[in-house]
């Protein structure tokens, strides 16, 4: 595949204020040029580490569906992470113990981001069986910060100018959300006449071509053992940096593990009685 998506982002809806405390200036400049740099490319051998992402350049948006229980809003697939994979396939996980904050709502708060808590809040749940991860949604944000996000070479503290505590944290949730906002997976998938059901089930194929068709690169489509979808990776090159960096599409390495044929897309198994989702609480 040739062609990418180039994703520009309109950072218009949530803002932040950084807080007055300042270091002094360090590496944190990046030139225009350096700006450019697209990650896994070969000038990116030889680029900053605070300008480009390096030596994990390979950015996978990942989304989960879950049916059983019914999480999320509507049959929308939920947020589960960003991360950066090295670019040849393996990846780098904890890479700073001591930046492993937790309490990330009251971080995100505290860096005047209670809107993006809330959207959040809606639509980046945990499903343990699917993430690994036991416990709150939170704690799934936690966890999903200090696997990858700490792994990420522009968001470590040098890289800032005018770094403020926890700041780089804050900028990883901002774009990880962001770039979620901007991959509607359901809406991709039912415009093409694949839509959640009990009893159709579709071929691999179709569901890829038509990820392809919408976004301009394959992603990794993912199933469980019973071979129902649940599982999405969009995956990007990263062209400067995390925060205000343009991700640019491209086919995922990383081979479906879901049958040819016989997919299957389940309807979200809601109560009857009334709106409570499991799940839900912060
Ligand atoms: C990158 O470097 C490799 C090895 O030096 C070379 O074979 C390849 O053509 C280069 N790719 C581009 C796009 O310049
Ligand atoms: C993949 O790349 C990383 C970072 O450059 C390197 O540390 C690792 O050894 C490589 N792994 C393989 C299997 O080549
Ligand atoms: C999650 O909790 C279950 C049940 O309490 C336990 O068996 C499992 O080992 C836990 N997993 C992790 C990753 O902590
Ligand atoms: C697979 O299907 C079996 C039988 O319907 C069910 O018990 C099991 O929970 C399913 N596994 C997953 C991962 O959904």
């Amino acid at each position: 595949m040739s062609w990418t998506a180039v994703l520009c982002f309109a950072w218009t809806l949530f803002t932040f204020t950084p807080s007055t405390t300042s270091s002094p200036l360090s590496a944190g400049f990046c030139s225009i040029e350096e700006q450019h740099v697209l990650s896994c490319s070969n000038s990116s051998l030889t680029a900053k580490s605070c300008c480009t992402e390096t030596p994990g350049g390979l950015m996978i948006l990942a989304q989960m569906y879950s049916w059983e229980p019914a999480l999320g809003p509507g049959d929308t697939w939920l947020m589960h992470g960003l991360w950066n994979d090295y670019c040849n396939g393996s990846y780098p996980a904890d890479c700073d113990p001591k930046r492993a904050y937790t309490d990330i709502p009251n971080l995100l708060s505290s860096h005047h981001q209670k809107p993006l808590i809330k959207a959040m809040a809606k639509s980046w749940k945990n499903d343990p069986p699917i993430t690994g991860v036991n416990g709150t949604s939170p704690d799934l944000w936690a966890h999903e910060w200090s696997k990858h996000g700490t792994c990420m070479s522009t968001l470590s503290p040098a890289c800032y100018p005018h770094y403020a505590p926890k700041l780089e944290a804050v900028d990883y949730f901002k774009t990880a959300f962001q770039l979620y906002l901007t991959l509607p997976t359901h809406d991709y998938l039912s415009d093409c006449g694949i839509v959640p059901s009990a009893s159709a089930t579709y071929d691999l194929a179709d569901i890829q071509s038509c990820l392809v068709y919408a976004t301009e690169a394959l992603p990794r489509v993912g199933c469980d053992k019973n071979g129902t979808l649940n599982e999405l990776w969009y995956v990007y090159h990263l062209r400067g940096r995390v925060p205000h960096g343009r991700f640019e599409g491209t086919d995922s390495p990383t081979k479906s593990n879901c049958p040819a044929h016989g997919v299957k897309y389940l309807p979200k198994a809601r109560a009857k009685t009334g709106s409570k989702e499991a799940g839900s609480k912060l």
